[in-house]
């Protein structure tokens, strides 16, 4: 798959097949994806907790709350992504130019594993609905959550039409003599 049927072909799965555990080398894979992911400054500022089984779990029901995120109950294995500091360029960098890259590099981590999982043929869902102490309770680490990852094998799943703006909407040119448009 190049990547944009990589892109096309990624979802957000919220059905997985509770049975079917995720091969070590699979993990070994999205966290190598993970590694390679850029960051400000190359800073890196985040730590990744990759948790199985009653782990998995306890990380599951941590994203319940509301009723929100059922699904992640039959998640094999779920990664939770908490801020670590800067590294000293990034931090002034941020602070010069009143931008949070930290969030910005999660984002990009984040997209980093889930199109890595999805080239392993995995199912996964960002999940940013989260209680963060209850995450704290069952990594045994007092973090700053960002975000949580289940993965897993997907179940029955359909591909869906994706749902996206058109690009006349999000994409405006700037031109000049240039021939590239
Ligand atoms: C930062 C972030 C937080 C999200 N939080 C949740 C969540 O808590 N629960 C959920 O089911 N999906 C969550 N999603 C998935 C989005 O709903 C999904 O990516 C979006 O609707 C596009 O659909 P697709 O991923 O299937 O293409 C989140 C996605 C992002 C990027």
């Amino acid at each position: 798959m190049n990547f944009l049927e990589l892109a096309k072909s990624r979802q957000s799965c919220r059905s997985y097949d509770k049975g079917r555990y995720v091969e070590p080398e699979k993990i070994d894979a999205i966290l190598e994806a993970a590694r390679l992911s850029p960051s400000a400054c190359n800073a890196q500022p985040y730590s990744l907790w990759v948790c199985t089984g009653s782990g998995a779990l306890k990380i599951a029901e941590a994203t319940g709350g509301m009723g929100m995120n059922k699904f992640a109950k039959d998640a094999p294995v779920m990664i939770v992504i908490s801020e670590a500091p800067y590294n000293a360029t990034a931090k002034i960098g941020a602070k010069v130019k009143h931008n949070d890259y930290r969030s910005i590099d999660i984002g990009i981590l984040s997209a980093y594993i889930t199109a890595e999982a999805e080239s392993q043929g995995l199912g996964s869902c960002i999940i940013g609905w989260f209680d963060n102490a209850k995450i704290c309770e069952a990594i045994g680490r007092d973090v700053t959550v960002r975000l949580v990852i289940s993965i897993g094998y997907a179940k029955d799943e359909v591909k869906r039409e994706k749902r996206r703006k058109p690009l006349s909407e999000l994409v405006s040119f700037v031109t000049g003599d240039d021939k590239n448009v």
